[in-house]
């Protein structure tokens, strides 16, 4: 991994972490805060760090009274200024394990710059704090070496991608934040005006829009670190705001636009983390083939326990539940678990509720042990099922097999928990690997029972195979969108598509999601009629920066890689925001606040 060096000559003034053997003998002074403090009766040592480094610092009765008289009265967190000589440590007392480690300096002036009162955590270890008291401190918390570490990380990859963009021809062009509310998957965040009472502008979920016009626009290469505003439940992975690396291009297909972000992901991975990449070139997987083998659209795939198809062997098995399954479309399938055929009646029970929590009605297990197989159904199967759902699927002796039947979404989503649980058990994803793939040829469109009308999977503006064209008078959710997203380790790191850069195609697909002709002008109108002006074919992508930086740094919630973010239910907990708004505020943007039984953003955080 790179390391990030900064010349002291750049930042004006000795740093704490410039110190090294060949400065000893030289008179320096140091600014910092005082990370550790150890008094030892007749010398004090402090440690005092900044963001360069740590160095040890010691204050001798011998060699300056009043300095150390002042050095006992130091505390944690204080800010001083330090001035003395460069020393060798002495010997035996050298730290490798530090930059400065060979060194001390000697003082023999201090001045407090600022005290500071006691944290409500420590600052100088890694312990396990309670979210809330980093956040609602999280100027404090911004100081550990932990966090420190993820920011400037984040810093550097930004960087580094603006860096390869720029090599390439690519414009950085800012989008305004305040634009008009369209559906795009989220609730959007409203922002009432003065100017207008009643109306109401919209923060983006994201630079769609913009982005096409800038290429009917003639930009060609667009890029932006775009921030992104979602109002939905929030999670590790999830925030209401969130910053996206958005691009978009001109005269390119999915591949063009996929060998890009492959090559950039490949570089910062290397530049950037200590892991390894699984595979290169990425794997592709489309959509089907991905839901067929792992149950989900973003597999992880450092490890296998992969899903296999029993129907055929089970079609006419006498017992009912997998017959008549199969009969009425569904599916019968299983994943192999090495290793656990020892489980206990209750471990099994257990197992069995993980699979009816993702919806599955029940699970089957066969266990495969020296004597033969346990199953509860056993008695129902003929020594061909058996075979079939034990060897036939490459189980062995101390394997158990997890079965489930059910309509396909069902089956997937249930074998997909249980794969994932599995994983985690059995220690199977490397923490040292990033196992990235590509997912494509997503459905266009899904059925949407509730409203009665086709939804985008991903959005509306997406475009689709040439071949399948016919498909959406006859089977709209059989066109395959000419969609991709990247996924590493199990999560989605971001997505794109080729779009649609024609009105009529355009208009076909609104009309598909049951947008009306009046409809579809005053929310789309401005797209609709640029596609009429010399609209070029173009693509894009955008991919999250917040997961995939948090994917480098080893962190499980997106949170840790953010400066400021918003807690789980998307509260502000060192501004406390959001927050009430004075009655003036509300009257001049003609607004009035119903009154609502909801629990107050700030109570029970
Ligand atoms: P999409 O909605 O898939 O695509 O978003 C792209 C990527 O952004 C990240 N992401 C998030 N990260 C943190 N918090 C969130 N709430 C959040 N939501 C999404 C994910 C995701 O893969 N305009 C399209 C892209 C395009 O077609 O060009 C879009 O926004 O990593
Ligand atoms: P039951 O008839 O519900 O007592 O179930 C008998 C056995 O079949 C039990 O081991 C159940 O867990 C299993 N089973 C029931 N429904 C399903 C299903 N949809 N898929 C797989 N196994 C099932």
């Amino acid at each position: 991994m790179q390391a990030l060096d900064v010349s002291p000559d750049v930042i004006g003034r000795t740093t704490c972490g410039t110190l090294r053997a060949e400065h000893v003998g030289e008179q320096v002074t140091l600014k910092g805060w005082v990370n550790r403090r150890r008094d030892l009766g007749g010398l004090i040592f402090i440690d005092l760090r900044d963001r360069f480094g740590i160095t040890q610092v010691v204050f001798n009765p011998q060699v300056e009274a009043d300095a150390h008289e002042a050095g006992s009265g130091l505390r944690n967190e204080y800010v001083i200024a330090v001035t003395g000589v460069v020393n060798h440590r002495p010997e035996g007392t050298e730290n490798t394990r530090m930059a400065t480690g060979q060194i001390e300096l000697v003082v023999y002036d201090v001045e407090i710059l600022n005290e500071a009162k006691t944290p409500p955590f420590y600052i100088n270890e890694e312990v396990d704090v309670d979210e809330s008291l980093r956040l609602k401190h999280r100027y404090l918390d911004l100081r550990t070496a932990r966090m420190q570490r993820n920011i400037l990380l984040r810093y550097q990859i930004v960087k580094a991608i603006r860096g390869y963009l720029d090599a390439r021809g690519f414009v950085d062009v800012e989008t305004p934040l305040l634009i008009k509310s369209t559906p795009e998957g989220a609730r959007d965040f409203l922002v009432p005006s003065s100017g207008f009472p009643g109306s109401f502008y919209a923060l983006p979920q994201s630079p769609q829009q913009l982005k096409q016009l800038l290429m009917v626009a003639g930009l060609d290469r667009y890029f932006q670190i775009a921030r992104c505003f979602r109002d939905e439940a929030q999670r590790a992975d999830r925030q209401p705001e969130f910053t996206q690396l958005d691009l978009e291009m001109t005269f390119v297909d999915e591949n063009d636009i996929m060998s890009l972000i492959e090559q950039l992901y490949i570089e910062l991975t290397t530049a950037w983390s200590d892991k390894s990449i699984q595979q290169v070139p990425f794997p592709r997987l489309s959509y089907q083939e991905s839901m067929d083998r792992f149950g989900n659209d973003r597999p992880d795939l450092r490890f296998g326990l992969e899903i296999q198809d029993v129907s055929a062997a089970l079609a006419d098995s006498e017992f009912k539940v997998f017959a008549e399954t199969i009969e009425a479309g569904g599916q019968v399938r299983a994943i192999v678990i090495p290793g656990c055929a020892g489980y206990t009646r209750r471990e099994i029970d257990a197992v069995t509720e993980i699979a009816k929590q993702a919806g599955a009605k029940g699970l089957t297990t066969v266990q495969v042990n020296d004597e033969g197989v346990r199953s509860p159904i056993a008695k129902f199967l003929s020594e061909t099922a058996i075979e079939a759902l034990t060897i036939g699927i490459g189980a062995e002796i101390g394997d158990v097999v997890l079965i489930v039947a059910d309509q396909p979404a069902v089956v997937a989503k249930t074998l997909s928990a249980l794969r994932d649980e599995f994983g985690r058990r059995l220690d199977l994803a490397d923490p040292d690997t990033i196992a990235y793939c590509w997912v494509d040829q997503f459905p266009l469109l899904e059925w949407e029972e509730e409203g009665n009308r086709w939804d985008a999977t991903h959005n509306p503006f997406s475009g689709y195979y040439a071949e399948d064209e016919h498909l959406l008078d006859t089977d709209p959710g059989a066109v395959r969108a000419k969609q991709y997203d990247l996924v590493g380790n199990g999560n989605e790191l971001g997505g794109g598509s080729v779009r649609i850069h024609n009105r009529a195609r355009q208009e076909r697909i609104f009309a598909l999601m049951g947008h009306e002709v009046e409809d579809q002008a005053e929310r789309f109108g401005a797209i609709l009629d640029a596609l009429e002006y010399g609209a070029p074919p173009h693509g894009g992508i955008a991919m999250g920066i917040d997961r995939f930086v948090a994917l480098l740094a080893g962190e499980s919630s997106i949170r840790d890689v953010i400066a400021f973010p918003k807690n789980q239910r998307g509260v502000d907990l060192m501004f406390q925001a959001p927050a009430a708004v004075a009655v003036d505020q509300l009257n001049d943007l003609g607004l009035e606040v119903q009154e609502l039984e909801v629990e107050a953003p700030i109570s029970s955080s």
